[in-house]
């Protein structure tokens, strides 16, 4: 698999993420009481931006309607919502994270 740099360990603190890209794809990037995962930027439910939501104890909800997903592994765990509707989701695929030193870097391939 082929790593390509995202960021650095100092753009992430702790409990926090961010959208990076990588070869072209948008990509949350996120950091889980220090450990680093990313996941498509792209809501499995209709296209939100998931960097753009919360991250509350390494699960990310969605801005748009409410779907979340564990950053950690992708799965969806929370269903979205449209008015009184629930729509269970797809789970987001995971991609592999390595850090060197400070750089971060994610395997897309
Ligand atoms: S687009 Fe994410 S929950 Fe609808």
């Amino acid at each position: 698999m082929e790593y390509t740099k995202a960021g650095q360990t100092t753009d992430i603190p702790v409990n926090t993420m961010k959208m990076v890209l990588v070869g072209g794809k948008e990509v949350l990037l996120a950091n889980v009481d220090g450990a680093y995962y990313a996941i498509p930027n792209k809501c499995t439910h209709l296209g939100g931006p998931l960097a753009q939501g919360k991250l509350e104890g390494g699960i990310v909800t969605c801005p748009r309607h409410g779907a979340r997903f564990d950053v950690r592994t992708g799965q969806a765990v929370g269903e979205a919502k449209l008015g009184f509707v629930k729509m269970k989701v797809k789970d987001e695929p995971s991609y592999s994270v390595k850090v060197e030193g400070t750089d971060i870097l994610i395997g897309v391939g």
